[in-house]
């Protein structure tokens, strides 16, 4: 190890930055486990911003010709200089990773590059605003933020460190089917490397989201599906060590894709990572409950008092044969007997009685599930059924178990009454409403409305008519399986970054028009365009950054439309959206959703700008996000020096503290006031004149060092 360390120094000392990546693979290979998930990290991912202004000291990948459909050259170049000849801008270029002692130039158009973003970069995000609907009065506001969604996450610690109540997350499941880029490039099927950098890409995501979620009471939802779900399950064992986490089946597919030689598919898998949450007790239609079989039929189940399959002869256990004394008339359990000793049959005879004992079907002694004592505290509790036959010849004898009787006394059984033989009587459900049962399921679901083809494809179909979104989920699956963490919390922000057609914002607003809450999902998705129609664009000579590119791209061709229309009841071409919403909570698609949404794009700053006050636009949104997505914003610089909102305060000049305070003063539901000022010591004395519950926050000090930390990877 330190002759490793020592070799590692050396380098340093002859070339920093191989010094610095070669300590960084080293740490990267003596962390991993002897047991678990290992796998290369593949550092630095990066991504191409083509939205982003090229500016000195950038670092850029040279595009092909507009039209080409040449491979790119991946080389990185760094910007030295802008410079304008006859009338155009040109970068001149220096080759990033040229050999040591060789320097490589190019001077190429402006147009021509594009800005690349390393995963280790430090970035300084902003959103721009780019459309808003508002049908929700004072609600909270839902986001779309176009960006890639690394980025946001980034921008999100500043904003929502600690708050988030659910994730939910379908990220690509790494198919090989291009459905998803690393380094700009699509992943295929027989990449060598493919598992590991889609867990590369997966665990950089969930770490920063981990910052995000409160860490004692919320939950992070994944769906998968048998292409990565056992490495996915490892990553989450290693990266929420202290969490629950349980994985469910849930049939998304009933028509089952059939596969040549395999079995057909039909169900996908969604691990919930519970950190000191657990899903709540829901009522559950008969479709959450199989009425065969003994899983669970909708009413308790009662389980023979005989003890069947191993250990269940009476040599077993010989406390636990002894005779039950049934009333066969009532019928009522008129006493329990005593074991009989070792070498007896016959049981003493009790008056009015037949005694019962443990006899299996072939003849021979078996025994009860418990002992006379447990049996008789067992009886008053209702917890024993006697069935008798209809000539009185054949008693048998059910008992609940414990696990069935703590479901009663949790109010998942409403109890009716009570038999002749002192049993419970439960309500019997046989509708097919929600509320017959209250019950969490078990972890295999089967429900007809989580299909994705009848209510992912062709539902969104209806709300964005002629627009293609490849394997949108079911509506009503994403609504049920949010459902079970957020029905207590009205209030609950749910986090989406792999939002792809919007389901989640969907299901979150119609989770609100339940119960009249008030959550808010951010959903956060990049404005990729689908593989095939790259090509075509490319060959019309267009590129990405171009606004006929970006018009396709997922984020502003489908997210933003969906969510519109889901709000307004109306297509993006103006018509009402035909049909109904189905199974829970049935009205016409039409009528809408009582809810407010704005649409932003992640953009990126310099320090400089963001402290010179002149990113204060794109920082705006962010500073109303943290303060909670509602009421009005404060967009432009006050003129006055500052400005009080319905949920924040902003103070620019300190000499007009006076008349800010008292605006504070008056505002109700204030929870954030930000102070723009270098100067520590003033920023602690003005923020101890803010009334109680209202946080101050010193600008741009606390933005700036929030994301001036490296990634480190
Ligand atoms: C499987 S889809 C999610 C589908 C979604 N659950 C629905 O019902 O429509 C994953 C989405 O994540 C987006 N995505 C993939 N990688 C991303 C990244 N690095 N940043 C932002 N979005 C990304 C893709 O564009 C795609 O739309």
């Amino acid at each position: 190890m330190s002759r490793l360390t020592d070799l590692i120094a050396q380098a340093k000392a002859k070339d920093p930055q191989m010094g610095a990546d070669l300590e960084r693979e080293y740490k990267a290979l003596s962390s991993r486990l002897p047991f678990g998930l290992n796998f290369e990290r593949h550092r630095p991912e990066a991504v191409e911003l083509p939205q982003r202004p090229i500016r000195k000291g950038d670092k850029v990948l040279v595009l092909p010709e507009r039209g080409s459909s040449a491979k790119r050259d991946l080389r990185l170049w760094v910007v030295k200089k802008i410079v304008k000849e006859r009338g155009k801008k040109l970068a001149e270029l220096e080759l990033l990773d040229a050999e040591r002692g060789t320097t490589q130039t190019h001077k190429v158009a402006v147009d021509d590059i594009v800005v690349v973003a390393e995963f280790r970069d430090t970035i300084y995000p902003g959103l721009v605003s780019t459309g808003k609907v508002e049908r929700g009065g004072d609600k909270p506001c839902h986001t779309v933020i176009n960006g890639e969604n690394y980025h946001v996450l980034k921008a999100l610690t500043w904003t929502h460190r600690g708050k988030v109540d659910a994730i939910y997350i379908d990220p690509p499941y790494n198919t090989g089917a291009k459905d998803w880029k690393y380094n700009n490039d699509y992943v295929e099927g027989d990449d060598l490397y493919r598992h590991s950098k889609w867990l590369a890409m997966m665990e950089r995501r969930l770490l920063i989201a981990r910052e995000l979620l409160n860490p004692t009471d919320s939950v992070l939802i994944v769906t998968i599906d048998e292409k990565e779900y056992l490495r996915l399950g490892l990553l989450l064992e290693q990266l929420f060590a202290n969490a629950r986490i349980q994985m469910i089946s849930i049939n998304v597919n009933p028509a089952a894709a059939s596969r040549a030689g395999a079995f057909g598919r039909s169900d996908e898998y969604i691990f919930f990572v519970m950190q000191g949450s657990s899903p709540a007790r829901l009522p559950l239609d008969r479709d959450w409950v199989s009425v065969k079989g003994r899983t669970h039929t909708g009413a308790p189940r009662w389980d023979l008092l005989r003890r069947s399959g191993s250990g269940a002869s009476r040599r077993d256990s010989p406390g636990c044969f002894y005779p039950i004394y049934v009333d066969v008339i009532t019928p009522s359990i008129m006493k329990v007997g005593e074991p009989l000793p070792d070498g007896t049959s016959v049981p003493p005879q009790v008056e009015g009685s037949i005694a019962i004992l443990p006899i299996r079907k072939n003849g021979s002694e078996g025994r009860w599930m418990m002992t006379p004592g447990e049996l008789r505290s067992r009886i008053p509790q209702g917890r024993v059924r006697i069935s008798v036959s209809k000539k009185g010849k054949k008693v048998v004898l059910y008992y609940l178990a414990d696990g069935e009787f703590k479901k009663i006394e949790e109010g998942e059984f409403p109890v009716e009454g009570s038999a002749p033989d002192g049993s419970m009587v439960f309500a019997q459900s046989d509708s097919k409403e929600m509320g017959s049962v209250l019950a969490i399921p078990s972890t295999q679901w089967r429900i007809p409305s989580h299909d994705s083809t009848q209510y992912g494809t062709r539902l969104l179909a209806d709300f964005i008519p002629g627009r293609k979104f490849p394997y949108p989920k079911s509506l009503y699956a994403v609504e049920d399986t949010i459902r079970f963490f957020v029905k207590e919390r009205p209030n609950a922000i749910v986090l989406d970054y792999f939002a792809g057609s919007g389901t989640t914002a969907h299901a979150v607003m119609r989770l609100n028009r339940q119960d009249s809450g008030r959550r808010q999902c951010i959903s956060v998705t990049n404005n990729e365009v689908a593989a095939d129609e790259q090509a075509e664009l490319r060959e019309k000579g267009l590129r990405p950054g171009d606004p006929d590119w970006e018009k396709w791209g997922i984020c502003d061709f489908i997210t933003k439309p969906r969510v519109e229309a889901a709000i307004t009841g109306k297509t993006p071409g103006g018509e009402p959206i035909k049909g109904d919403y189905k199974f829970i909570d049935e009205f016409p698609m039409g009528k809408g959703l009582e809810e407010n949404a704005e649409f932003f794009t992640l953009t990126y700053e310099t320090p400089v700008a963001v402290s010179h006050h002149m990113a204060f636009a794109r920082i705006a949104p962010m500073l109303w996000l943290r303060a909670g997505s509602k009421g009005r914003r404060i967009d432009k610089l006050p003129a006055k020096g500052w400005e009080v909102v319905d949920a924040y305060g902003l103070l620019i000049e300190l000499d007009h503290a006076t008349d800010f305070f008292k605006a504070v003063g008056k505002a109700k539901g204030l929870r954030i006031a930000y102070i723009v000022t270098d100067d520590e010591r003033r920023f602690q004395a003005l923020a101890r004149r803010l009334p109680e519950g209202v946080e101050a926050i010193r600008l741009y000090e606390s933005y700036l060092t929030n994301f001036s930390f490296s990634n480190g990877d």
